[in-house]
């Protein structure tokens, strides 16, 4: 396990004990890293507080990454409070539900600007904030969380699958942009987990089983192998590591027939 002791991370995507952001915070938290999470909606502000609650002195923001507002004013909460920053973990991402069931073809011009806006946009928008703060530290690492549906087509993973190719392109232009600060940009794709996003795609529990069937592993992936491999990718480990796609889906991604 990386020592991330004296590390002040940002952590966006957190909406309750299964989220893939908060086993990543856990493992960072347990690291030694001191956390920032953010809440979306007052709705999610109760729960975000309580998981908070559990770890050491955590700084607790607002942050709607549909909101340049939002997303600007944690520029200066982290300064003020951390004086830089070494991580930011982007854990968010929405399409509205009809995007997820009706065919791709039906998508609607806002469903796709939506899905784009918040699942892609907010990572370019999130990591320009975070860049000054991390070039404070000698450089930082951004990771952010993708799935092989921006690749391949999976039953009603739709506009998200577009959006996340748009996430994908993001880490490798985001890399360029800043490598030279020695802030590295890299994603996880993970293999399916039931999170309160996943349960927003119709059919999700066959995705699971068709991931048991096949994959070399022949089995699913589980949280705390998630937030292993972004413990990697954080840390110093992964120093020459960035615009990277990091599968982690117990090999399903290498299957063909
Ligand atoms: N669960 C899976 O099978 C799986 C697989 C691969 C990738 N992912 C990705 O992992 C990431 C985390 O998802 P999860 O599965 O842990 O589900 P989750 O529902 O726990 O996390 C999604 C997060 O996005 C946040 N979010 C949505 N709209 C937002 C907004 N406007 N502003 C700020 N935050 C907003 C939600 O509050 C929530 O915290 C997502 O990018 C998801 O696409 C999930």
């Amino acid at each position: 396990m990386p020592d991330f002791t004296g590390k002040h991370g940002l952590i966006v995507g957190v909406a309750n004990k299964r989220s893939i952001s908060w086993a990543i915070a856990q493992a960072a938290a347990a690291a030694g890293a001191r956390l920032a999470l953010t809440y979306p909606s007052e709705r999610l502000e109760e729960n975000v507080r309580e998981l908070g609650a559990t770890l050491e002195n955590p700084l607790i923001l607002p942050c709607d990454v549909g909101s340049d507002p939002q997303i600007e004013a944690l520029g200066p909460a982290l300064d003020r409070e951390f004086g830089g920053l070494d991580f930011l973990l982007h854990g968010a991402a929405f399409a509205p539900p009809a995007e997820l069931s009706n065919p791709f073809v039906q998508t609607s011009r806002e469903g796709f600007r939506i899905a784009l806006d918040v699942s892609a946009y907010s990572l370019v928008a999130l990591t320009r904030v975070a860049a000054p703060l991390m070039e404070k530290r000698g450089g930082g690492s951004v990771l952010t969380l993708t799935y092989l549906g921006s690749q391949r087509v999976f039953t009603n993973y739709n506009v998200m699958g577009v959006a996340k190719a748009a996430l994908e392109a993001s880490v490798r232009y985001l890399a360029s942009d800043l490598g030279a600060k020695n802030i590295r940009v890299n994603a996880i794709s993970a293999g399916p987990i039931k999170t309160l996003a996943a349960a927003g795609i119709s059919g999700f529990s066959n995705i699971l089983q068709v991931y048991r069937d096949r994959a070399p592993l022949r089995r699913n992936v589980e949280l705390a192998e998630v937030a292993d491999a972004a413990m990697f990718l954080l840390g110093s480990g992964s120093r020459a590591v960035t615009g990277e796609i990091l599968l982690v889906d117990a090999g399903y991604h290498v299957t063909g027939i």
